[in-house]
């Protein structure tokens, strides 16, 4: 089925000059980007979007990462998007992260680990909703 997914390069990938690297993966791997906007997050921002791992151990510094710099986000579309995102982007951590994987190529540690991406369609429409109005996500039609 044809799904929307929600993306995220992160701070690390921004300052590494690798945006465009990652945009050609998706467009590579038939994602379309239907919706992108770069801003940098503030701490509430952060902390509301990674709500569920609040009691995570790591969860302050991921928020302190998350809000070091600009991000840029990106609703994209295309059959089975969501799986297809996360094959793409690779493990979590990108020392397990399979070779020729957005994270093994461009991630350092789980910590700074270049994307974010969905991990199911529900969870997709939430994370689209938090950022993105639905005018803002525009249909391709050619
Ligand atoms: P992300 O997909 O953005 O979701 C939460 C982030 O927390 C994750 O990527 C990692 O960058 C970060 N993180 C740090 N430590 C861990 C951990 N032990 N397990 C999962 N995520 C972690």
């Amino acid at each position: 089925a044809i799904e929307r997914t929600f993306s995220i390069i992160k701070p690390d990938a921004v300052a590494k000059n690798v945006i465009g690297e990652i945009y050609s993966r998706f467009e590579k791997n038939d994602l379309k980007i239907v919706a992108a906007k770069m801003l940098h997050l503030t701490k509430e921002q952060a902390e509301g979007f990674y709500a569920e791992h609040s009691e995570r151990g790591f969860f302050n510094d991921l928020v302190a990462f998350m809000i070091s710099g600009p991000v840029i986000m990106q609703v994209l579309e295309g059959e089975n998007a969501v799986l297809k995102h996360r094959e793409i982007m690779g493990a979590t951590n990108p020392k397990e992260a399979a070779a020729g994987t957005i994270r093994a190529d461009f991630a350092s540690s789980i910590d700074e680990n270049a994307v974010h991406g969905s991990d199911a369609v529900e969870t997709a429409q939430r994370e689209i909703a938090y950022f993105f109005s639905d005018n803002e996500i525009c249909a391709r039609t050619r």
